[in-house]
């Protein structure tokens, strides 16, 4: 597939008003997205796992308008108006508009709403760049309704990527690989596609703890982390490893090895991190309790023998991963003894999930 693959023939039918709701969850990375080309295209191979409990909400309203001259929308966000999403939007839609021409012919209402805190550093931007691709697919869809489900999902995630990287792997669940790499076949730096190969029995219900360590708006966003990969002293090294790194997760995956998955997770999640401490300019995204977190991780881990790993995005809240087999122990452990270490006691139960949902 090319991007010209995604451009639509000339529509045979016309859509009129109407409204179209979509819920799609955020997703947590166990080999990591970190650094990008041109548009939206990743340098590096990543997979992660689809949650079921993060996701955002989004109710699209289309009115047909007389003039195709701009892009007209307004955004709200739990009810509020949110002039300060509409950039980010609008360059969206700029990037999106030859793969979905008839954005200039419709008024646009966003209503949009998460089910985790705001700023919590949970990726509002993959579940909320994902639900609004999924609403424009589904407009499209009606002028086209030929349209196959794989066609479908395949250009959403396209499309969601171009809102932001890690969404595209938002649309559908449980594993989903995004970048080209020898060891997936089909896997494609345009969008992401389920993992195709044996999922051993152990990765099944994966449990995801997310501790809120600090719920403040990050000093570096996302967006220019990946930039600061450019020229960086170790990118083509860290870009040889997540392929690497890919290949070695396959066996993994089929086996059900746990302590091989925790030790690949974990180093992950630490490259990642020392990516953002070895660019220049430098920064620190994780806090003293992350660190404080890990540690008690790695001891009751020794301790027990558990199958409880961590991995973080780019932020200071610690994502715990562990098989539903150990649920009972491990939240018991969480709630003892990390849970002092988190904003106001906050934590958030998720698992993987199947994917987004079309509510209404
Ligand atoms: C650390 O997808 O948020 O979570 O493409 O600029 O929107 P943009 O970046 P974004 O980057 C996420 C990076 C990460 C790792 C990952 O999810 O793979």
């Amino acid at each position: 597939m090319t991007e010209q693959d995604f451009i639509p023939k000339p529509y045979k039918n016309s859509v009129e008003n109407g409204t179209v709701t979509w819920e799609s969850p955020s997703n947590i990375a166990l080999i990591k997205y970190w650094g990008k080309r041109d548009l939206q295209i990743p340098e590096n191979p990543s997979i992660s796992f689809t949650l079921s409990e993060c996701k955002t909400i989004t109710k699209l309203t289309y009115t047909k308008k007389n003039d195709t001259k701009d892009f007209s929308f307004d955004v709200f966000l739990d009810g509020d108006k949110k002039d300060d999403f509409k950039p980010k939007i609008e360059t969206f839609f700029k990037r999106i508009e030859v793969y979905v021409p008839f954005l200039k012919d419709y008024h646009f209402t966003i209503e949009t709403k998460n089910t985790f805190p705001h700023s919590s550093g949970i990726a509002s931007s993959a579940s909320g760049m994902s639900a609004l691709a999924l609403c424009l697919m589904r407009i499209e869809r009606l002028f086209n309704s030929e349209m196959s489900n794989t066609f479908f999902n395949q250009k959403t995630s396209f499309l969601a990527r171009l809102g932001s990287g890690s969404a595209c792997r938002s649309i559908e669940g449980n594993l989903i690989v995004w970048g080209a790499t020898k060891s997936i076949e089909n896997s494609s730096d345009l969008f992401g596609i389920k993992y195709p190969y044996k999922v051993h029995d152990n990765f099944k219900n994966y449990q995801d703890t997310i501790l809120l360590i600090d719920k403040g708006e990050k000093q570096v966003s996302s967006t220019v982390g990946h930039q600061l990969m450019h020229g960086h002293p170790f990118a083509k090294e860290r870009f040889a490893q997540a392929h690497d790194n890919m290949e070695t997760l396959k066996p993994i995956l089929e086996t059900g090895d746990l302590n091989a998955f925790i030790n690949l997770m974990e180093s992950e999640a630490l490259t990642l991190h020392a990516m953002m401490m070895t660019s220049n300019p430098y920064f620190i995204l994780m806090k003293p309790n992350t660190l404080e977190v890990i540690n008690r991780i790695w001891k009751f881990r020794t301790e027990t023998g558990l199958h409880i790993g961590f991995t973080l995005d780019a932020g200071a809240n610690v994502h715990i991963l562990y098989p539903q087999s150990e649920k009972a122990q491990i939240l018991e452990f969480i709630e003892n003894e990390l849970v002092a270490y988190c904003k106001n006691g906050e934590y958030i139960c998720d698992q993987i999930g199947l994917g987004a949902n079309q509510i209404e």
